[in-house]
Order: C-alpha cells, then sequence, then structure tokens
C-alpha cells in the first residue's frame, strides 16, 4: 500500500497508517471502516469464528470508535469439509458479533481449499476523539491489556504439542472483546493506542514510537504471558512470522540485558486478537490500569514507559 498515491479526499482523516481508516461525514460524526479475516488458528470451528470476530472488530476500538455494523468474509472448500463446519464458524461468528452490539448484515463467501473467515467492519467515531497510534508523549506509561503467546500457542496446538490448559486460556484470551477495555481507555483520557496483531508487541510499538517521534522501552519481566507460552518457545514451537519480526526490528530494539530467545519470541509473537497497548499519561496510568483490572482484564500490566529519546529506538530491559 505505501507504494500507492495517497487519496487527496480532506475527508479522509486517517488512511492506511493506522487500524482502521476513518471518513468524516460531518464536523460530528466520521466512519470508521476496517476489515480482516485469517484461516483456522484453533480446531473447534465455532470458537475459530467468534475469536476471528473479536480479531476483526478490534481495530475499530484500537482507534476509540464504536462498531455498528459488518459483513462476512468466507473462503470455504465445500467438496472437502462438511457444511456444517462453516456453519459451526458463522455461528461463533454471529454469537461474538451479538456480544459485541454489532449486526452482521450480509458477506460473501468464495469455494478456497483452505478455510478463512472474517469480517468488513464499518463504525463511527467523532472525528475530535480518535485515538491514534501517532501521538504517544515522553513519560507516558504503557499499559498492555492481554498476555502474550497466542502465536506460540496456535502453533504448538497445530504439532499437537500444547498442553490442554495452555490451549484453554489461550482460546479464552481470544475471545476477550477489546470493547471494554477501549470504553475505559476513553473515559480515563490516554495518549495514544494500537491493538496488538501480526507484528508483535514490539512491532506495533514500533509503529507507535516512529509515528510519535519518541522511543520507549519496555520491562520485559512484567510483560504478561499465557500459561506454557515462553517454555514453548524456549523448545522454539514458534510461527514462521516470529523471525521475519525480529529480523524487521534489527535497527530498532536493543536488549539491553541479552534477553534470551524465549523472551525475544514472545516480545516479537504474532498475535490473533491481541489485546491493546495504551500510552498513558503516568498520572493516570495508575486509574487506567486499576479500571482495567476491576474490569475483569486482570493480566493488564504496565509493561514499559515512553522515553523522549533516542526517536524510533525500543530498550528491552529485564
Ligand atoms: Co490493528
Ligand atoms: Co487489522
Amino acid at each position: 500500500m505505501k507504494k500507492l498515491p495517497l487519496p487527496d479526499d480532506p475527508n479522509v482523516l486517517v488512511g492506511t497508517e493506522d487500524d482502521a481508516g476513518i471518513y468524516r461525514l460531518s464536523d460530528e460524526l466520521a466512519l470508521v471502516a476496517t476489515t480482516d479475516f485469517f484461516t483456522p488458528i484453533v480446531d473447534d470451528p465455532y470458537y475459530f469464528g467468534a475469536i476471528a470476530v473479536a480479531n476483526a472488530l478490534s481495530d475499530v476500538w484500537a482507534m476509540g470508535g464504536r462498531p455498528l455494523f459488518a459483513l462476512n468474509l468466507v473462503a470455504f472448500p465445500e467438496k472437502e469439509l462438511p457444511l456444517e463446519v462453516l456453519q459451526e464458524i458463522l455461528r461463533g461468528g454471529s454469537d461474538k458479533a451479538r456480544e459485541a452490539g454489532v449486526s452482521i448484515i450480509g458477506g460473501h463467501t468464495i469455494k478456497d481449499p483452505e478455510p478463512k473467515y472474517g469480517l468488513a467492519v464499518v463504525g463511527v467515531i467523532h472525528p475530535d476523539k480518535i485515538v491514534t497510534s501517532g501521538r504517544a508523549r515522553p513519560g507516558d506509561r504503557l499499559i498492555l491489556t492481554k498476555p502474550l503467546g497466542t502465536g506460540i500457542i496456535s502453533t504448538a496446538i497445530k504439532f499437537g504439542r500444547c498442553p490442554e490448559a495452555a490451549e484453554r486460556r489461550a482460546v479464552e484470551t481470544m475471545l476477550v472483546l477489546n470493547k471494554r477495555a477501549a470504553e475505559i481507555m476513553l473515559e480515563v483520557g490516554v495518549s495514544a493506542c494500537k491493538d496488538i496483531t501480526g507484528f508483535g508487541l514490539l512491532g506495533h510499538l514500533r509503529e507507535m514510537v516512529a509515528r510519535s517521534g519518541v522511543a520507549a522501552k519496555i520491562y520485559a519481566s512484567r510483560v504478561p504471558a499465557l500459561p506454557h507460552a515462553l517454555e514453548l518457545a524456549a523448545k522454539k514451537i514458534i510461527p514462521g512470522g516470529t523471525k521475519a519480526n525480529i529480523k524487521s526490528l534489527a535497527e530498532t530494539v536493543i536488549y539491553a540485558n541479552g534477553q534470551s530467545d524465549a523472551v525475544k519470541f514472545l516480545l516479537n509473537d504474532p498475535q490473533t486478537s491481541g489485546g491493546l497497548l495504551i500510552s498513558v499519561p503516568a498520572e493516570r496510568a495508575a486509574l487506567l490500569l486499576d479500571k482495567l483490572q476491576a474490569a475483569g482484564l486482570e493480566e493488564a500490566q504496565i509493561v514499559g514507559e515512553i522515553l523522549p529519546e533516542p526517536a524510533g529506538k525500543i530498550v528491552v530491559e529485564d
């Protein structure tokens, strides 16, 4: 997309640079639009559908918007898999959308050797209340609302090497909507936000620091992890995207304490339906964390802070 010409319509308030596109309709109202879909990451089709919906809606919440309705995007091998599997995927998606207060009002299905599911989502936002990733300020604290490791656990599931309890926790985590976290973030007032998906914690933090013209420090030992994620990572059970993520950050991230490979794999683990990474002024960090934990996001944690310089860099300490 970087090679395409930028749209010159002045009503495009946010383009490809952030989690969702935002289009102004009036001074009081803008549309938020985003789409996401992917191949199954868990064996159960119902949960796959529900997780795909939680994941697709997340970009609207990450920007402070409210999703209104969505369209199903479906690819399915009708000859290789029974139609009941597709019905279960869609039922999972429909239930999750209902929980979110979002109506699914259409969609499109194609034949494809590999099943895929997701949504195109439309929401609304006030043009003056957009939370971008580009306004993190020195002194801000960084709060992460969900534990990391869904990529590691999904890979272990694929290889049949995932302890059952770990799979259950990972599925529960991915099923959690970022809706409450986003509502609380708007109540408290924050500087910047991004949801954590394919580029991992450090990759999405890179976008935040680069766009904000600041640096960041991450305290690795405070970063919440799913049970068994670190020990699976130590056995190199990691998704294909992790090493590409690490490589793309070679000039950005400084591992100040020579962290283990397992820790690096976790901090760069591609997430599905990951949490929000919120940059919040220091004086409001404790309040935000308290409210998130009181709302049931018990693993939410302050994982780092924003520094003035060296701009664009991320330092990882223990
Ligand atoms: Co996003
Ligand atoms: Co997205």
